[in-house]
């Protein structure tokens, strides 16, 4: 039906005759002559018709119909050149026009921001606008990089059950009845974690996948329901393996599509990273970190006693970064909020120093500013300030508070791509009950092997695993695996999962471990969120093409949705009234 693209045509055909097909747009019509654009999905053209025999079945030609256009390239003159656009300088003299088909008028205005609602009501018309054609070509291209490099290094693509049984990541299942055994229900997967220790079990030792993943939990602008992992799993290999693979893919996208050349990815523990940001998702382009200063005030007997049990943070903030004390005093009234104490809040210079006044408890201490001073090269006119506690949250507290600062008062560049992997986190976190739960999933290996250690004291044992951060965002996560069955065990009975529960919803995998697993790590990353960073995207439903709401609803289908009694009866489900 055609001979071009109407976004490739070139001044090189200049004098040819071609076909395009297309979407009509910008209609001008002036009596004798109707300027129009066609676009399609590489761009779009200008079209001129002159007054012809066809021209009165022209003149019914609106915005949004969908026709094919037979007709000459000719070069625009000088004055008429568009130059927002690729071939702005040449346009097509229409002889003949088909349309394919009509279109109402278009909902919404595909080259302004439209609203949220409307853009996914009419997600097809959405989808047309510039700005969603280039994200989803660039996912697509993403997509076949990543085979590409997978292939490329012997891994395998093995697709895994989307109807299966609840596998563990955290959050609430997604299920489906089952209509031939009424009563029972399938878990739609939250990841392939189970699926894919089975493989490695099978003897492939190299998999991966581009796996949908549903998670029922609360959204956020980089959560979707339904998303998509780049699924990971090898065996025979250790952590540093995994991490080369996962930093050379990296490296490889960046450099193709943002042509960003990637510098060596840090690497810093949980705990190193908790003490320094006050989270495990850093955004390590801030340059405001938190100081422990704990230790610089344990000089004397009298200290070392009044400080016992309390943590002393500090942030530093340069002069560079044009703060008075005033801009921070909401951040300093936040802080002191949460049951932490001002030991000192200082703009750095003589007199100020000069005039510090020991508090009432006399932790501050004259000669332990100084020392801290000169440690730290804290240089006139830069900032510190200075807080205790015995709150636990108080490096979470310092965490928010340097983020919110460096956001109110744009100290990020975000030209600058900052991975970083996080490492060594716990093993297990208790809940206000005293409950134990994992803090990656449950077949992440403990560092340790001994079965009476991490039975003994689970809230001290530490595991193998690894997640990816970048600016601030979790890209992905991953571990070592537990292949010893006896750990398994262990694991699942300390985070309240009987034997009986265990036989329940693992007895097959815990089968599966009877039989010579090897030993296996893996990661996952997740694409959507790799796109959003790679097309500068804030919202990740605009890398998705039929996105949910924040409220997990597709606007477009109007789903979920009631269904029909009969269906409920099939499947003995009976509706209950709130
Ligand atoms: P995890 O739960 O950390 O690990 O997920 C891996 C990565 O998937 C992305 N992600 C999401 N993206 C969009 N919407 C969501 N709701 C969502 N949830 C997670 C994140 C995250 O880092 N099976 C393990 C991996 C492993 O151990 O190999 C897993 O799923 O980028």
């Amino acid at each position: 039906m055609r001979t071009e693209y109407c976004g490739k045509v070139s001044k090189k055909l200049i004098g040819k005759k071609i076909f395009l097909c297309g979407w009509i747009s910008k209609i001008k019509n002036f009596g004798h002559i109707i300027f129009f654009y066609i676009e399609d999905i590489k761009g779009k053209i200008q079209i001129i018709l002159k007054k012809n025999k066809n021209f009165l079945k022209i003149q019914e030609i609106k915005n949004g119909f969908c026709v094919q256009i037979f007709g000459k390239v000719k070069k625009r003159s000088k004055k008429n050149i568009n130059k927002n656009i690729f071939n702005g300088d040449i346009e097509i003299y229409a002889e003949k026009i088909k349309i394919f088909s009509k279109s109402k008028s278009i909902p919404i205005d595909l080259l302004k921001n439209n609203k949220e609602k409307n853009r996914l009501k009419y997600r097809y018309l959405d989808l047309r606008t510039n700005k969603m054609k280039k994200n989803l070509i660039l996912r697509s291209k993403i997509i076949y990089e990543v085979h590409k490099f997978m292939q490329k290094n012997n891994f395998i693509h093995i697709e895994t059950p989307i109807i299966t049984k609840s596998t563990p990541e955290g959050a609430r299942d997604y299920i489906i009845p089952s209509r031939n055994y009424l009563g029972k229900f399938y878990a739609l997967p939250q990841s392939p974690q189970i699926f894919k220790q089975l493989i490695m079990i099978s003897g492939f030792d190299r998999y991966y996948q581009i796996a949908k993943c549903f998670r029922d939990e609360d959204l956020r602008s980089n959560r979707q329901p339904e998303f998509t992992q780049i699924d990971i799993e090898a065996s025979f290999v250790n952590e540093k393996k995994i991490l080369k693979i996962i930093e050379n893919f990296l490296y490889k996208i960046w450099k193709k599509f943002l042509g960003i050349k990637l510098k060596k990815i840090p690497k810093i523990t949980y705990k190193e990273s908790i003490k320094k940001y006050g989270t495990d998702k850093p955004d390590i382009r801030n340059p405001l970190k938190i100081i422990d200063f704990t230790k610089f005030f344990m000089v004397n007997n009298f200290l070392k006693e009044n400080i016992k049990n309390r943590t002393i943070l500090g942030i530093h903030i340069l002069k560079k970064n044009n703060l008075s004390l005033k801009n921070i005093k909401i951040y300093e009234s936040f802080i002191k909020k949460n049951n932490i104490k001002k030991i000192l809040s200082i703009k750095i210079n003589k007199k100020n120093i000069d005039n510090i006044k020991l508090n009432k408890k006399n932790i501050l201490n004259k000669i332990v500013i100084e020392k801290i001073i000169k440690f730290f090269k804290i240089n006139k006119n830069d900032i510190i300030i200075i807080y205790q506690s015995n709150n636990k949250k108080i490096y979470k507290i310092f965490g928010e508070v340097i983020k919110k600062i460096s956001h109110d008062f744009n100290l990020i560049d975000k030209n600058i791509f900052a991975p970083i992997w996080i490492t060594n986190f716990p093993m297990f976190k208790k809940n206000k009950y005293g409950n134990f739960s994992v803090v990656h999933h449950p077949f992440t290996s403990p560092q340790t092997t001994s079965i009476n250690k991490v039975k003994k004291f689970p809230e001290k044992i530490l595991s193998k695993s690894y997640d990816l951060i970048i600016n601030g965002e979790e890209i992905g996560g991953g571990s070592i695996r537990i292949n010893n069955i006896k750990m398994q065990k262990l694991i699942f009975k300390i985070i309240n999962i009987s034997t009986k529960k265990q036989k329940k919803k693992f007895g097959f995998f815990l089968n599966a471990l009877k039989y010579g697993p090897p030993p296996h790590a893996g990661i996952a990353l997740g694409l959507d969120r790799i796109t959003m960073m790679l097309t500068n995207s804030s919202d990740i439903r605009d890398v998705i093409s039929f996105p949910k709401t924040t409220t997990a609803s597709c606007i477009t289908t109007n789903s979920p949705n009631k269904i029909n009694n009969s269906f409920l009866e099939e499947l003995n489900i009976m509706i209950m009234k709130k």
